[in-house]
């Protein structure tokens, strides 16, 4: 019998990333639990929203017990708690990275074992140069640092261009907004692509955790209106051209394949498009 060695890593690809989503499931709805380390701007739309869609939340914080914290927590509903960074980042099997790049050297460093947990970073490690435009603080990516302090991590690169206005009420801005996300776990993309989706964001595919680094760049670009103090920013939106539900095989020589457990991601550019034959 001949062998097609592509369909069978397809069909492997598509069985290891089913396998990753349940492995990222906690609860019977299917939800796992998220943890949001910071309660700063984003942290605070982060849980709200998410404990909206009905994800159980626990906060990471330095400080639990704050009148922030605790008007945080019933903001959120369901079971949300609040904690220490460590113990929330244990007890979830998703983590939301929401502190400032400065901070996350220690923050990062300090989450107890990350091992075959998703980690969703969304910082900038960019600051003001002398023009007053950002410049990198980086010669890689801080998605690449985190991954390189927890290399058991499935870390993701993702909501780094969006303002938390936009993780309230994806539509403040009268039209779909882009998540690019970067990583080098498949299944691990896939679950944050759907969260995106979910949250009524418009996830796109960036590639490896390398192109951090592109988003990154993106980010800077995005602060561009807003540190011009201009009275019209901008949200990134890309028209998108191929579609979440064809994806390339590892070998960019080979046809695409079409994984039809994606195929309910793009609901806001329209229905899903069958993807490219051979
Ligand atoms: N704001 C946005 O619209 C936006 C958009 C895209 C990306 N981002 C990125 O998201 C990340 C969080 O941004 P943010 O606007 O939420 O920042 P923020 O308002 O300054 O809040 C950051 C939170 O991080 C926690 N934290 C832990 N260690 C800290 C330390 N040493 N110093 C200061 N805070 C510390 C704090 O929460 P606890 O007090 O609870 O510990 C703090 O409230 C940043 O990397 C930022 O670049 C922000």
């Amino acid at each position: 019998m001949k062998i097609n060695w592509f369909s069978v890593s397809v069909l492997l690809g598509v069985i290891l990333s089913v396998t990753q989503m349940h492995i990222a499931s906690a609860d019977d709805t299917g939800r796992p639990t998220i943890a949001v380390i910071g309660t700063g701007d984003m942290g605070d739309s982060f849980g709200p929203r998410l404990g909206a869609l009905g994800y159980p939340v626990v906060y990471g914080t330095r400080d639990p017990k704050s009148d922030k914290s605790q008007q945080l927590i019933r903001a959120t509903g369901g079971a949300a708690t609040a904690t220490s960074p460590e113990q929330a980042a244990i007890s979830a099997n998703v983590i939301i990275l929401a502190v400032p790049w400065p901070a996350m050297e220690t923050v990062a460093q300090n989450l107890g074992s990350l091992k075959d947990k998703i980690v969703i970073d969304i910082s900038m490690p960019s600051v003001q140069g002398d023009d007053g435009y950002h410049v990198p603080l980086l010669e890689t990516s801080s998605a690449e640092m985190i991954q390189g302090w927890n290399p058991g991590a499935r870390v993701v690169k993702a909501f780094a261009t969006q303002g938390s206005f936009l993780i309230d009420d994806p539509h403040a801005v009268g039209g779909p907004a882009t998540v690019p996300i970067a990583a080098d776990d498949r299944g691990a993309k896939e679950f944050v692509a759907r969260l995106a989706a979910d949250m009524g964001l418009d996830p796109v595919d960036a590639g490896p955790l390398r192109m951090a680094r592109e988003i990154e760049a993106l980010q800077r670009l995005y602060m561009v209106p807003l540190l011009q103090r201009r009275q019209a920013a901008f949200e990134p939106y890309f028209r998108r051209s191929y579609y979440w539900a064809c994806i390339w095989g590892d070998d960019w020589s080979k046809p695409v394949a079409d994984a039809g457990n994606l195929a309910d991601i793009p609901h806001t550019q329209g229905p899903v498009r069958p993807c490219p034959g051979p």
